[in-house]
């Protein structure tokens, strides 16, 4: 960490303490508390981690207020429409822009990753059928640290780097066969020969009965879902796989967590409510209906797809997204799709209305995916996976960047606690 740029200080009890204050590269300033229980015997209370730096980190930046979305200094948006998801990979990874070579050369190590262990498919076979997707990628992927024992040494660079690698590679195929499971159809194997996201569609919906020609419309368009959900710094799955790994525990075990994490609808389980809200609405004429119900306190229900912790402007990912179901839906020739019509008018209500516009909520990511994944063909319990496999990166980059720092230690927060003081235990006969 660099040097301190001024001193806070902080009064308490007639005593002064200092604070040494950091500047980042870009963001605001950051009070330097870690000596502060040590001097002056007082914890902070953050819950929900609104004003907390929890690490230092090199990978995204986000500007909330401006709606802005950096990936290793690369604004979101140029991303999308001039990167790939495998470059992007790259970046995020190894922190530069790949040359044609080193681009090459990474496609060609995931791609050789893209099976899994046959003996997978026999652990596969336990789940119900009825599970959800989400359930069964938690289960194997924690599995897979049962499967793949030479990448489990988390001092070992290598081992970190294969571990990374076939994290990558594999999760596209776990999650197809998740839904293939799902779906009561046999699995379909990679095929190398594709694209990343095309193996996907294809691992997802060839069938051994008929012969399957990937769309490159939607080929691209799965792509850029990935692009856009690759990584977002320090949400709440992310923190979950620092977390995990901070204790050292395997890679695998890491990114099982972080699906975990990930399934919630406040976080990547927003995309299936999203829809499923979208398609209960129905018709244009029922959105007032459903603002007035997000607005109501009293009816715990709130509007899926809209609201982000950090955005308080446009979520730079929600603008590419609807372009993207724009152009996607007019490719596919059914623009007319009345659940892209609700999302529209939806959308133009809230952004007026005084209740989302006072608290700027603005769509986020969620809002607009849902519409592209269903024009694929995918069910809703599938998006939650898609975005599972888009992060996998993501974790991996911010789990990498922690295990390679200098002093890393456990995360361990610490409570202000209001239950019962000491006190004697009281024999059953006499409570
Ligand atoms: N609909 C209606 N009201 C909302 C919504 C919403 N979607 N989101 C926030 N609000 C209101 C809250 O009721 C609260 O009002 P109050 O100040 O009067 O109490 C205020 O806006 C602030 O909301 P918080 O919950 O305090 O904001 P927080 O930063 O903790 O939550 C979150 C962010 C979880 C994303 C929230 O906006 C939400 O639940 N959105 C819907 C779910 C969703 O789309 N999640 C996806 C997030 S993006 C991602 O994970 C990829």
């Amino acid at each position: 960490m660099a040097e301190p740029t001024r001193i806070a200080k902080l009064e308490l009890d007639g005593k002064s303490y200092d604070l040494p204050v950091h500047s980042p590269t870009l963001g605001p300033d950051v009070l330097d508390i870690r000596k502060l229980y040590g001097e002056a015997d007082v914890f902070t209370f953050d819950p929900g981690f609104t004003s907390t730096a929890a690490c230092e980190s090199a990978i995204t930046f986000i500007d909330g207020d401006l709606g802005e979305l950096l990936h290793r200094g690369y604004p979101i948006e140029q991303l999308a429409e001039k990167s790939s998801y495998l470059e992007l990979c790259f970046l995020l990874l190894y922190g530069e822009l790949p040359t044609a070579g080193q681009l090459a050369d990474f496609e060609a190590r995931v791609t050789k990753h893209t099976m899994v262990h046959e003996q997978m498919h026999n652990f596969f076979r336990g789940f119900r059928r009825d599970a959800h997707p989400m359930a069964t990628m938690v289960g194997v992927v924690g599995a897979m640290s049962a499967f793949y024992h030479d990448s489990l040494d988390i001092n070992d660079a290598w081992q970190r780097e294969v571990a990374a690698i076939r994290m990558i590679a594999k999760l596209p195929t776990i999650a197809a066969m998740a839904y293939k499971y799902s779906v009561g159809q046999p699995f379909v194997y990679p095929k190398n020969s594709l694209s990343y996201a095309g193996n996907f569609l294809h691992m997802c919906f060839a069938v051994p009965a008929e012969d399957y020609v990937v769309n490159p419309i939607l080929a691209k368009a799965m792509d850029r879902i990935m692009m856009l959900h690759a990584d977002h710094e320090q949400n709440a799955s992310t923190s979950t796989v620092r977390l995990a790994g901070s204790s050292g525990a395997n890679p695998f075990a890491c990114i099982a967590a972080g699906i975990a994490c990930l399934w919630g609808p406040a976080h990547g389980g927003a995309n299936q409510a999203c829809l499923e809200m979208l398609r209960e609405i129905g018709s244009v004429d029922r959105i007032p209906e459903y603002i007035a119900k997000a607005k109501d306190k009293n009816s715990g229900f709130r509007l899926m797809g809209f609201g982000h912790r950090v955005y308080k402007n446009f979520d730079p990912r929600a603008k590419v997204m609807k372009q993207s179901a724009d152009e996607v839906l007019g490719l596919l020739g059914i623009e007319n799709n009345p659940t892209l019509q609700v999302a529209k008018e939806l959308e133009r209500i809230a952004l007026e209305d005084d209740y989302f516009v006072s608290k700027k909520l603005y769509p986020n990511v969620d809002f607009y995916s849902g519409i592209i994944l269903d024009a694929m063909g995918f069910p809703t319990s599938m998006f939650t996976p898609i975005f599972a496999i888009s992060r996998t990166v993501g974790w991996i980059s911010q789990w990498k960047e922690m295990i390679g720092e200098k002093n890393q230690k456990i995360g361990r927060p610490r409570q202000l606690y209001v239950g019962a003081p000491k006190r004697d235990y009281v024999d059953v006969r006499h409570r």
